[in-house]
């Protein structure tokens, strides 16, 4: 982290930054409830009033009712919010695909069609989109595509319609939650635990369908709820594309297989695995196995970053 980061003179320089770019006219940012995304359309919002409005792209890949908790965040700070429904068209365009970079490419591919068609529509000629430095040093270093760095990569955001601007892409993501917090946002947007772009796509090993989808977002759900209490720095469940044998209401099943990640770091570049008591973990498999019928098994996930990445593909 930067010593001696002064925030409320970032804020100003990136309020004026994005008038001076935009000035008469238009900006939209694709909110997902993020920290990155709430700080930037926030401070969209701060330096273009009407010029500007945020955009919700419901894609069908989020957690247990994410799509209404933004809706109702966004809603709290006045920001004009278009909901985008196009689940299916998510689903469609990653049906076979199994190769984990792959995966994130059709979504990139998806995502910014979709964004595009809506900018479109808005009349508007920018995005302003939340991508911060670890998200560039890790797609340029090509340990990672992140889904939202193009320009750094060779992609002209103008083969989809708009230009780009990004007041984050120097910070890291402790950085950004001062600014959250400096700009007045809730505790639950400035501590929020990261959530992929991609969403429940990339915990899915394997191909993407309606069914594992449901199955992985219910396994998160109860991840969440009983692990959150250890403030990990993220902690989620990933839907693994083997199976095991399991025994169930006395009959045998060939069923799923749920790992559980939890880690601790601070700027997601090195990661621990959380030290979670086994009573704890033992409670969490308990839920998992009786709450979604076809999983068998549960695991616990070790291995730190480096050598493992914190999402599983
Ligand atoms: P890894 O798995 O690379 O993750 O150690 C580092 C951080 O980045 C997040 N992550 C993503 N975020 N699109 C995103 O917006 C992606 O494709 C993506 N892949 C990983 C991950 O959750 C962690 O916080």
């Amino acid at each position: 982290m930067k010593k001696n980061f002064d925030k409320q003179k970032f804020i100003k320089s990136r309020i004026d930054e994005i008038k001076k770019v935009v000035t008469g006219q238009k900006a939209v940012a694709a909110c997902s409830g993020g920290v990155d995304s709430t700080v930037c359309a926030v401070l969209a919002q701060r330096a273009l009033g009407k010029q500007f409005s945020a955009v919700f792209i419901d894609d069908g890949l989020m957690r247990e009712n994410e799509p209404e908790k933004v809706i109702s965040l966004l809603k709290k700070f006045a920001i004009k919010t278009k909901i985008v429904r196009v689940q299916q068209r998510f689903f469609q365009a990653l049906k076979k695909i199994t190769d984990p970079e792959e995966k994130r490419r059709v979504f990139r591919e998806v995502f910014y069609k979709v964004l595009g068609e809506t900018i479109k529509k808005q009349e508007a000629q920018f995005l302003i989109q939340g991508t911060i430095k670890a998200d560039v040093v890790e797609t340029v270093g090509r340990i990672k595509t992140q889904h939202n760095v193009l320009g750094q990569i060779g992609i002209n955001p103008q083969k989809y319609g708009f230009q780009v601007i990004e007041p984050l892409k120097t910070l890291y993501k402790p950085e950004v939650r001062q600014i959250a917090k400096a700009l007045g946002l809730p505790k639950e947007v400035y501590q929020r635990m990261p959530f992929p772009g991609p969403g429940l796509a990339i915990r899915v090993i394997g191909e993407v369908t309606p069914e594992k989808i449901k199955i992985v977002r219910r396994a998160t759900a109860i991840v969440e709820r009983e692990l959150n209490k250890f403030f990990p720095f993220q902690v989620f469940a990933v839907l693994l594309s083997d199976k095991a044998t399991g025994v169930k209401k006395g009959k045998r099943i060939f069923g799923d297989i749920i790992v559980i990640r939890s880690v601790d770091s601070s700027d997601a570049i090195k990661a621990r695995a959380t030290k979670i008591p086994w009573k704890v973990l033992e409670k969490v498999q308990e839920k998992i196995t009786a709450e979604i019928p076809s999983v068998a098994r549960v695991l616990y996930e070790l291995t730190p970053k480096p050598p493992a990445t914190i999402e599983y593909i």
